[in-house]
């Protein structure tokens, strides 16, 4: 499974792309504002740091200004960079027009804020690359956010559709593990998320061990 970092944090990706492990970027408005970054400078940097699809978010509501926003970023990223933007789009019905065009003049999207797996069809048969269904809103309301995530990849499976599921909202570190149990594309994690996946009491106690029982041999 791939992993996708899930933030605008331009410190954090280059950080985590530093272990390897790092497929792609996801950003949001809301993960823009938070990083203390502009939006511009996050766009100059972003690329730089991973090389695998990092998604920008469309911030219009209407089909066509989504077009000319998407295809304005693209024309902001250098020509090197470019074949790693991808759109992100909101799962409506206006989104799901953008995403046609889109992905008919060659443009990745990423269809966000999905939260059935008639919507993540939906975003599929229109075009997108990548759909994000968000499983941590699910369960913050009280519904398995999981389950949404194994129908999408048996529908998936059934009629060999190529878009990518990207589990999103991820909430803990065992979401990652039931996402790759279910053969999801990718998990989009936070960086504090991807931090708690690398650690075990066990191991921090195991080093100690070793390293304190080399003071004991003789050198
Ligand atoms: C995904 O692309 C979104 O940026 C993200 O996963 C949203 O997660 P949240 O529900 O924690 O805001």
């Amino acid at each position: 499974m791939k992993i996708f970092v899930d933030t605008a944090d331009l410190n954090e990706i280059k950080e985590l792309a530093s272990w390897g492990i790092l497929d792609g970027v996801t950003t949001n408005p809301t993960l823009v504002a938070k990083s203390g970054y502009s939006f511009t400078e996050v766009i100059k940097k972003i690329f730089t740091l991973v090389d695998g699809p990092i998604s920008l978010e469309v911030v219009s509501e209407q089909a066509p200004d989504m077009v000319k926003e998407a295809k304005k970023l693209v024309a902001s990223i250098p020509q090197k960079y470019r074949k790693n933007v991808t759109i992100k789009i909101p799962m409506t019905a206006e989104g799901l027009k953008a995403v046609k065009i889109l992905s008919e003049e060659g443009i990745k999207t990423n269809v966000t804020l999905v939260f059935s797996a008639n919507q993540a069809l939906l975003a599929a048969k229109a075009g997108a690359t990548f759909v994000s269904p968000f499983i941590g809103r699910l369960d913050d309301i009280g519904q398995e956010g999981m389950q949404i995530i194994e129908e999408i990849m048996e529908i998936f499976v059934n009629y060999d559709i190529e878009t990518e599921v990207i589990v999103a909202s991820i909430r803990h570190p065992i979401h990652v593990i039931e996402a790759a149990r279910l053969g999801a594309d990718i998990a989009t994690v936070p960086p504090g998320i991807i931090r708690k996946m690398v650690t075990h009491s066990l191991t921090d106690a195991g080093i100690k061990k070793f390293l304190d029982d080399w003071k004991k041999v003789k050198k």
